[in-house]
């Protein structure tokens, strides 16, 4: 088995500090094989916002997977949002824009959907989408392949079309052709989980998409609190468990859970009754080494 932590929306500048210290306990306690942050870690792309990014991170446990958001790219700084537009996060916080992990039970591919021509839609182009690609397609069907963005793929309901990622429908195509299982993104501020199986009729591929809440930042939608994912993954189930602050309790409690199992026409949600009987092997989680921070950038 193998249990990811998903993160979004940091948005390090805007952040409510209650909460950071039991968020880096509570990850640190689910005991992940990997941290997903899907994007927008600063509100401003400032570098007093990403040295506290990276800082953050820094708590938690490694390996991780991390792709900006479009508020990692500056706003007013017309200069620096066209010259180089994601150089502090790369300076900061990441400096491959495609991370890419993999082990003997899954591989993660992240990729950049911030764009400076768009002040908050993303979108992916045709080299992004064939590296991918070629990347997932290398794997066999014994692996689970997961693409981490910032901006969705799907939506909830009640989400502007205009939130799903530019060229989107070109990149189902690639996934299909792949066997893509798992899109986790942010953007929304919006836990949720469901199947693409509605929205792209390719085949018979359907992935899983997953939206993180935002762990950190004030900027909360509606009635939503903040909250970040806990997955577990043990082919041919996935669980995606939410976890929910309570700021009475001040620390993040279990809150639902949805299992999906792959079927001949992808992925399917469990009903609970049968998703009861599904068990994750807790002690396979396997902690990875936590990996000396890299030194701080000037
Ligand atoms: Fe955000
Ligand atoms: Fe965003």
């Amino acid at each position: 088995m193998r249990k990811i932590v998903h993160l979004s929306d940091l948005h390090f500048g805007r952040v409510d500090e209650s909460l950071v210290g039991p968020l880096v306990s509570a990850v640190n306690e689910a005991g992940p094989s990997l941290v997903v942050v899907s994007g927008d870690v600063t509100q401003r792309a400032r570098a007093a916002q990403f040295r506290e990014a990276r800082a953050f991170l820094d708590r938690l446990p490694r390996p991780q997977v991390v792709v900006p958001g479009n508020h990692d790219v500056p706003l007013w700084d017309v200069l620096a949002r066209f010259r180089s537009p994601l150089e502090k996060f790369r300076r900061h916080v990441e400096d491959d824009l495609e991370p890419f992990y993999e082990d003997e039970e899954m591989v993660v591919a992240g990729v950049n959907t911030a764009r400076s021509l768009t002040r908050k839609y993303g979108r992916v182009n045709v080299r992004q989408v064939e590296r991918l690609r070629e990347r997932l397609c290398s794997y066999g069907d014994r692996v689970v392949k997961v693409v981490v963005t910032h901006h969705p793929f799907d939506l909830p309901p009640g989400h502007d079309e205009r939130e799903i990622v530019g060229r989107a429908a070109m990149a189902m195509e690639a996934f299909a052709s792949c066997g893509a299982d798992l899109l986790l993104a942010g953007h929304l501020h919006v836990g949720h989980a469901g199947h693409t199986a509605e929205r792209y009729q390719i085949g018979n591929h359907s992935a899983l998409f997953v939206q993180a809440g935002t762990a950190t930042s004030t900027r909360v939608r509606g009635d939503e609190s903040n909250s970040f994912n806990v997955i577990r993954v043990k082919r041919p189930h996935i669980q995606v468990e939410r976890r929910v602050w309570q700021p009475e309790a001040r620390s993040f409690k279990h809150g639902p859970a949805e299992t999906f199992r792959r079927t001949p026409d992808g992925w399917a949600r469990l009903t609970d009754e049968v998703a009861a009987g599904v068990t994750f092997d807790e002690d396979g989680a396997g902690l990875q080494p936590n990996i000396p921070a890299r030194a701080a950038d000037a």
